[in-house]
């Protein structure tokens, strides 16, 4: 289970082609970010921004934020020499897009045992094609996996869909798998960068669904995501006295406590225990 070490509340995409905001992130706040050298880099710039990413990941400071680059597949002129560059940068992770089976880690797992930089990098799982979400469990086991990041827009290319109702089973069948492995499941994207109400509807839901944060293309969306996947007030509040509530069951002889009229078990205590571990990581992250 996620311990929380590090929250994945916001997990920004940046452009492993632009500067300015390469630059500009190391000021945001967010917890996660992902360098892409993928869909948002044109073919004619692949191989410079692979240069300026490498070269920008060994000398800029991106204090706590996780750094997670992803690669172009290796069904493309660009993967391999990709992370051959990128891995020698220590990431901390590498993002495979379009993954499709658990071979496909294992491949990229023997290549990062052949770089002693990339020792403790980890891998990531873009879960955006039908293959995939169908593999999910295998590719959740498979060797250095740390998470998996949902590809709602390729996803609903490919299923030829259109709505997040569509998207129900592909988003809890990743959530299955990676929850049954001890992964982090970070949710797609929202494209509409400038609906702020339409994107914290869309945290709201990803976050009852379970997952730990989501997917941003835009810095205007790091504070709601951080808001909406942080525990809120009054989740610490209740998560603090169902802990007492349930302790003191506990000394007077009982399994289980009651407050405010509901059921509280050693399960709930687990659930409110990861709240509030979550909100001292978050406190970490952010002192
Ligand atoms: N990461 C870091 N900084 C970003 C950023 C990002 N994803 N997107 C925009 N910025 C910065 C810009 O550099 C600009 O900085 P400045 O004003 O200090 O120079 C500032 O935020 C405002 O940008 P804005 O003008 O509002 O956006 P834009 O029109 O330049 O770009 C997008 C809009 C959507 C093209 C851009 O946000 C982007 O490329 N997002 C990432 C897309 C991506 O990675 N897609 C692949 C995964 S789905
Ligand atoms: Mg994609």
């Amino acid at each position: 289970m996620q311990t929380y070490a590090n929250p994945c509340r916001s997990v920004l995409y940046i452009p492993g082609s632009k500067p300015r905001a390469l630059e500009k992130a190391q000021g945001l706040a967010v917890d996660a970010i992902i360098f892409d050298l993928e869909d948002a880099v044109s073919p004619d710039e692949k191989v410079s921004a692979r240069r300026l990413l490498a070269d920008t990941l060994r000398h800029a400071e991106y204090g706590p934020r996780r750094r997670i680059v992803r690669i172009n597949g290796f069904d493309t002129e660009w993967g391999v020499d990709d992370l051959t560059a990128l891995a020698a940068a220590a990431p901390d992770a590498i993002l495979l897009p379009k993954v499709n089976s658990a071979d496909d880690i294992a491949r990229l797992a023997q290549m990062l045992d052949g770089t002693p930089q990339a020792k403790d990098t980890t891998i990531w799982a873009m879960m955006e094609t039908p293959r995939g979400i169908l593999n999910a469990a295998e590719i959740a086991a498979a060797p250095r996996m740390e998470g998996f990041v949902l590809g709602t827009n390729d996803l609903a290319k490919d299923l030829r869909s259109t709505g997040r109702a569509a998207m129900l089973t592909s988003l809890q069948l990743c959530l299955l798998a990676a929850r049954a492995e001890g992964l982090i499941c970070v949710d797609g994207v929202y494209n509409a960068f400038k609906d702020e109400d339409g994107l914290r509807r869309e945290c709201a839901e990803g976050r009852d669904m379970g997952f730990d944060g989501k997917t941003l293309i835009h810095p205007a969306q790091i504070a709601i995501a951080n808001e909406v996947f942080g525990p809120s007030e009054t989740e610490l509040e209740l998560a603090r006295r169902q802990i007492a509530a349930f302790e003191k069951a506990q000394a007077a002889g009982q399994g289980v406590a009651v407050l405010d009229g509901k059921i509280v078990e050693n399960l709930h205590v687990a659930s409110a225990q990861r709240i509030l571990a979550q909100a001292e990581a978050i406190a970490r992250l952010e002192g």
